[in-house]
Formats: structure tokens, sequence, C-alpha cells
């Protein structure tokens, strides 16, 4: 059986040039979903599915993520003198979340490169990835439900869903046949897909466990789409030896990475939000009126 799987790799040292200007100078993982950025919510899928130790690979600019998972000593004695507890207690468990740890990926290379930095962080065990763009609502935590699926079947374990046909380009496009339940099997995958070389509607959505050999083969793949060396090509060439699963996994995928999933996203978590809740509704109630 494999080692269980407690590392988790967030790659974070996207520019963010969606996003721009508020990108400018904020790393968009530290833009708010409601009151939180949006980092902390994968960070806290990753915890939720048993993650003990998280990679998170940064880049220039990005040290207000490193600042976020730190105490704030100073803020959190004055708002216990002003009687605020309850907020100070809140930003201890935030800085305690995890055990964070931070690397630089110190070139644009692509995502395969920014995996490949964390090879001597993950050393010889499986491990998770989660990519920051991309938020999850789901019963089960989506990381949770491939470790399961990696627990009982081995190999490595991509989180898919089907996507629009005139949407599949902006991601990857997988030849699947299916196995059992929501699991298939993968033959191959390809990054940005023209229209003529999409195998099925099926996109690899920001969440993989992957086994360690993924490494070496990262370290000897020539650049692909857009020049930088792609996660998916590494992926696609383990298919043949250890095996990859796709699990067309159980909940709701919000892409933060552009202004119209990032709206959608506030909106929808700000709806359901105990505090904002009532709040939104009575303010949408009122706006649409006036359309
Ligand atoms: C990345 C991956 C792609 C995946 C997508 C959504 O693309 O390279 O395979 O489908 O994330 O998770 P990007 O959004 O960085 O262009």
């Amino acid at each position: 059986m494999s080692k269980r799987v407690k590392k988790a790799v967030i790659p974070a040292a996207g520019l963010g040039t969606r996003l721009l200007p508020a990108t400018k100078t904020i790393p968009k993982e530290m833009l708010p979903i409601v009151s939180k950025p949006s980092i902390q919510y994968i960070v806290e899928e990753a915890v939720a599915a048993g993650i003990e130790d998280i990679l998170i690979v940064t880049g220039r600019m990005k040290t207000s993520m490193e600042d976020y998972f730190d105490y704030t000593p100073a803020l959190e004695s004055r708002l216990r003198r002003e009687g605020k507890s309850e907020t100070a207690d809140m930003l201890r468990r935030t800085a305690d979340l995890a055990s964070v740890h931070y690397i630089r990926q110190k070139e644009p290379k692509g995502l395969g490169h920014a995996i490949w930095c964390a090879r001597r962080f993950i050393g010889n065990e499986p491990f998770a990835v989660l990519l920051g763009d991309d938020i999850m609502k789901s019963e089960v935590p989506v990381t949770a439900q491939l470790i399961a699926a990696e627990r009982e079947y081995g190999g490595s374990v991509v989180g898919v869903k089907q996507v629009a046909a005139e949407q599949i380009g902006k991601y990857c496009s997988l030849d699947v046949e299916p196995m059992t339940g929501n699991l298939m099997r993968v033959r191959s995958l390809i990054e940005k897909p023209r229209p003529e070389q999409v195998m099925s509607l099926y996109a690899i959505l920001g969440r993989y466990v992957l086994q360690p050999e993924i490494f070496d083969v990262l370290e000897n793949l020539p650049a692909g789409y857009g020049g930088e060396i792609q996660l998916t090509d590494g992926i696609n060439a383990i298919c043949g030896t250890s095996g990859v699963l796709a699990c067309d996994f159980k909940g709701r995928r919000y892409d933060t990475g552009n202004i119209y999933g990032y709206l959608e996203t506030v909106i929808d978590f700000a709806l359901e939000d105990e505090e904002t809740s009532d709040w939104l509704k009575a303010f949408l109630k009122q706006k649409t009126a006036q359309f």
C-alpha cells in the first residue's frame, strides 16, 4: 500500500495578469472572498483533507501571503485590550491552520516547473496539488475525494469535470475510459487543446494527487504549450507507467482567476455566509428591481 498523503503543494507564483490593476501590488491569492483571502479557502480544504504540511510556491511580490499565516502579536494584544478577544483568537487560529512552508519559483517557467520546485520538500511520497485560482464548494473536500481514490487504487488521481465545448481550449482535455463510479482511467491528456485535438470535454480543474515519480518526468520534460513546462505533459507521461485516474469529483468549482469568476465566487459565498446573506439578498432584490 502506498504512503499516506500528508503533504500538499499550492503553486502561487502566477502574476495574476487577468486581475490587473488590483494584482499589481497584491497577490491574487490575497484578494478577499467575503472576509477571507482566497488562499485561506485552499489551505482550509487541504487541512480538512488531512494534509499536515503545505508548501506554497511563491514569487516576487508575494510576501503578504507569508505574513498572513504568521502571528501578529501587536495586533492581537491590541484587540484583546479593546475587548475583542474573539477576533484575536480568530487571527491566531488562522496562523495555526497548518504548517505552511514557502519556496520561491525564481523564473516563470510554468506550472510543471512550479511543482518541480517542491521535489525536495515532498521527497518520496504521494502528495496533493491545489491550484490557488480554483476554490471548491463540496460536502467532502475535493482533495479528500482524490486521496480516497489514490488510497484504494494507487497511482495518481486528477480532479475533473466536463466543461463547455467552447471552454475546453482554456483547460486541458483527457482521453478517459470508465472504471467504477465517478472514477475513470486516463489514457492521455493534452494541455490547451486546439479544437481538432479535443479528446473529451473532461478537463482537470485544479486538484491533483501525484506520485513522486512525476519529479523525474518534470525534470526532463521539454517546454510545452506557451513555451512553459506543463504539469499536464508530465502527467501524460506517467499514464502508461504508474497510471492516472480521473475523479469526476462531487462539488462545485469556482474560478477566481478572472473578474467574472471572481465576482461569481464573492456573490455566491456572501449569499451563503451567515453574516452577509440576508443583507445581500435584500440589496440584490432592490438592485434588480432597478434593472
Ligand atoms: C491550469 C492547468 C490546466 C487546468 C487549469 C484549471 O491552467 O494547466 O491543465 O485545466 O489550470 O485548473 P491555467 O488556468 O493556469 O491556464
